[in-house]
């Protein structure tokens, strides 16, 4: 087992993944190619399913939040392993229904939704809309009232919480463009006027601290500080809202430096802090939605290059270029993401090569790591980054007319492509 257990090493020596030989797959399918293990999905959907209904009760609802990796067939799995989903595009939206993934079970977010999203939500029939802001809620209020319609929300709160993880992906301080803040007030104010809003039906509230986090506490203290909101909202305005999302941003091991969460124990955890405060505050626990991404996609993957060549430059560093990069994971270059490679075909040989993983485009920066510790590489190898199932394909360009690599998913000794590779055709296409 490397990291995490369907990642290993067979008797050639080569790396596998769900027991298949990832440099049988890199022939079969051409690299660079993204690989994902089925049955790790849906190991991680059962276990937050579980423990959802265990901490919170029967009605809890763990939704995946399909911006980690969004294809039709990761869909599919949702809707079969009984999640709900978490959409914030038009996109995501048109690729969860066309996946058949029931729209009553869909949770429309972002914080900028445009009158077409709207209207095609509700075309699509989507259950529940997360509304971000005033603007939102008018413009929700004005399409659903034109429709003859009432529809389900949940308001979008920001409960003032520093998570401890990256800048760039915290999402629920008062200075943030998501939601709105207790602290200023805002946020009762955007209650009251939900709950006096036509069109509408004020369910509950959302709120969503961040990504890649370990500690339980922000959780607990968001958890804290919306329960007591809920009752403040009892007592201001004499509503008992029913719904509480407490979004997603559970951590995962892309090193052997991250720990690895026991996500069962971590929701059991929650659960009963959650079902603390409730009492504390003499509210009745509300239904429990989680909105988890990155947990439920990002152990299952990795991603397969084709090592093109090994640069050494003597006093500095070595450089291994591979025939991909940041346009299929800009994640090093966005935000330093530390990830674990290995050369796939010599994966029992020691790491003991300090190389810096270069992409192929014409930018100093599309790096995939630096510092990485992999085996001596040459021209042909096959690399392998790990834990790449989330928010790699989905934030993916073709930058350097770069055509994105396939999807391939493996389930009990089988691989199959989800999701084709682009091809030159597919990117001038469009072009006029
Ligand atoms: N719910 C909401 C409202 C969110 O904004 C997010 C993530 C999630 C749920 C899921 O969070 P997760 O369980 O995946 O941590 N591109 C960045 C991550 C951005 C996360 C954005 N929101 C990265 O590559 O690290």
């Amino acid at each position: 087992m490397i990291l995490h257990e369907h990642f290993d090493i067979n008797q050639e020596g080569h790396l596998t993944i769900g027991g298949l030989d990832t440099v049988e797959l890199a022939r079969e399918f051409g690299t660079p190619a993204y690989v994902m293990d089925e049955n790790a999905i849906r190991g991680v959907c059962r276990t937050y399913r579980d423990a959802a209904t265990r901490a919170f009760g029967a009605d809890a609802l763990p939704l995946y939040a399909s911006k980690a990796f969004s294809c039709r067939e990761v869909y599919r799995i949702a809707a079969e392993e009984g999640l709900g989903v978490d959409c914030v595009s038009g996109g995501e939206l048109y690729t969860a229904i066309s996946a058949g993934f029931p729209a009553s079970r869909i949770y429309f977010h972002g914080n900028n939704k445009t009158d077409r999203d709207i209207a095609d939500a509700m075309d699509a029939g989507v259950g529940t809309f997360v509304v971000d802001n005033r603007d939102e809620l008018h413009a929700l209020s004005e399409e659903a009232c034109r429709r003859g319609i009432t529809q389900r929300i949940l308001l979008r709160i920001t409960p003032g919480i520093d998570p401890h993880t990256h800048r760039a992906i915290m999402t629920g301080s008062v200075d943030s463009k998501f939601g709105s803040a207790i602290e200023t007030g805002q946020a009762m104010a955007i209650v009251r006027e939900a709950l006096s809003t036509a069109g509408v039906e004020l369910v509950g509230l959302h709120c969503h601290i961040g990504s890649q986090i370990f500690d339980l506490e922000p959780f607990s203290d968001a958890a804290n500080i919306m329960i007591r909101f809920f009752a403040d909202i009892q007592k201001e305005c004499g509503v008992s809202l029913s719904e509480l999302n407490l979004g997603g941003g559970l951590g995962v091991r892309y090193t052997e430096y991250d720990r690895e969460i026991d996500y069962a124990d971590a929701i059991a955890k929650i659960g009963k802090i959650v079902v603390g405060f409730c009492e504390e505050n003499g509210i009745p626990v509300p239904k429990i939605i989680l909105e988890p991404g990155r947990s439920l996609v990002a152990a299952s993957g990795l991603t397969l290059y084709t090592v093109g060549s090994v640069k050494e430059i003597p006093g500095f560093k070595n450089y291994v270029s591979v025939d991909g990069g940041m346009p299929d994971n800009p994640r090093y270059a966005l935000y330093g993401s530390q990830y674990t490679a290995l050369i796939a075909n010599r994966a029992n040989e020691p790491r003991d090569y300090r190389a810096t993983l270069a992409g192929r485009c014409c930018e100093s920066g599309d790096l995939l790591g630096e510092n990485m510790e992999i085996q001596r590489a040459e021209r042909g190898d096959i690399l392998a980054v790990l834990v790449t199932g989330a928010y790699n394909f989905s934030m993916a360009s073709n930058y350097n007319r770069l055509p994105r690599p396939p999807v391939i998913f493996v389930k009990d000794g089988t691989a199959r492509v989800v999701v084709r590779r682009e091809t030159y055709e597919d990117l001038i296409e469009r072009d006029i």
